[in-house]
């Protein structure tokens, strides 16, 4: 009969570096390394990224291995991201896990960090069981790089329905937090100043866009004018209204992410609805998604907070699915920037 099958996973594509180790489709033990060094730069500086990911890489694969309280004979495969990222940081995490594998001799599994953010929703708890979306379903993917809608009919057959054609989500709350004074990555600071503010307060562009695309380059522009106009009337515009520009601002790229959302159920039938990436973090989001859920029948699916940042459980867990259809990576794998 089929074993338990272990499998380490590594994350390495962007300024996390992350290790986890899962049995089977439960997670044992998952470790994310942050790096402070880009806090000052306002966004993350690719060298000193893969410098960073250099010095943790072994504390961190150490540590969690340590957690799970496995041996590190027990492992079965690792799976690693192999893009898509930054050059520099995926190197870092592809060689680790090629070098582990070689010495150990057991499968390296290459995954696809967007794959991992939509599986996250599929790990398992050692002591809970955790709600999973049957298929198909529909995932709003929303990250700092990516936005896409993906209809999803099986762990590892996925389509992309629809996407941003200029920036992702996650880089409109970015760059328009940072306009407004906030440290990067501000989303989560727009998150937690917008509880306090007026969502309806100001209005800002909403893009008109065909089908189930994206585009959030324009709201971006709008917001920027609009605050430089409101600065030259009034110097304290910013710090005097901050709560209510976060909370609009955050109330207009919900209502664009839910409306393609809508859109795309009204054209599948589809009401298993999943959400997942770094911004599916987004409060306003969660309360958008439970509405709507509500009120048109959805069975939603929200990963815990620790999985919609990058980390390497959901690596870990696209490890396991492939490794059951021994989808398995040779030596001489490289990583990808784009995929
Ligand atoms: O998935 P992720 O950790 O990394 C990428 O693959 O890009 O996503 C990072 C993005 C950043 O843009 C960050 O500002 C955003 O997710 N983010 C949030 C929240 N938490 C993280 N955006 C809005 N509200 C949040 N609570
Ligand atoms: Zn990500």
């Amino acid at each position: 009969m089929n074993k338990n099958i272990t499998i380490l996973g590594i994350e390495s594509s962007c300024d996390d570096t992350s290790a986890a180790i899962l049995r089977n489709d439960v997670l044992l033990s998952n470790r994310i390394a942050n790096q402070d060094v880009h806090k000052e730069y306002g966004g993350v500086v690719p060298e000193l990224a893969s410098r960073a990911h250099q010095q943790n890489i072994i504390p961190v694969v150490d540590r969690v291995i340590r957690d799970s309280g496995i041996r590190k004979e027990e492992i079965d495969a690792v799976a690693f991201t192999r893009g898509p990222g930054l050059m520099g940081s995926l190197l870092v995490g592809t060689s680790f896990a090629k070098g582990f594998a070689m010495s150990r001799k057991i499968p390296l599994i290459e995954v696809n960090h967007l794959t991992g953010h939509v599986l996250a929703l599929f790990i398992q708890e050692e002591k809970k069981k955790v709600n999973v979306p049957e298929f198909p379903f529909l995932c709003l993917l929303v990250s700092g790089g990516h936005t896409q809608i993906l209809l999803v009919r099986d762990f590892l057959d996925m389509e992309i329905i629809g996407q941003t054609i200029d920036d992702a989500a996650g880089e409109a709350f970015d760059k328009c937090g940072k306009v407004i004074g906030l440290p990067y990555p501000a989303g989560p600071e727009v998150d937690r100043l917008a509880r306090e503010g007026d969502p309806l307060r100001f209005k800002f562009n909403k893009p008109k866009i065909s089908g189930l695309n994206y585009s959030f380059s324009g709201l971006k522009t709008s917001f920027l004018y609009y605050i430089r106009d409101e600065l030259k009337k009034d110097e304290a515009f910013i710090r005097e209204n901050k709560a209510d520009l976060c909370a609009s601002l955050q109330h207009t790229i919900v209502d664009i992410l839910m409306a393609k959302l809508k859109k795309a159920f009204q054209e599948t039938g589809i009401r298993e609805i999943g959400i997942a990436g770094g911004v599916s973090a987004n409060s306003g989001l969660k309360d958008a998604l439970k509405k709507e859920a509500e009120a048109s029948g959805w069975n939603i699916y929200i990963p815990k907070l620790i999985y919609t940042m990058d980390n390497a459980a959901m690596i870990g867990i696209t490890g396991y699915y492939k490794y059951l259809k021994a989808e398995f990576a040779g030596l001489d794998i490289a990583p990808l920037a784009r995929m």
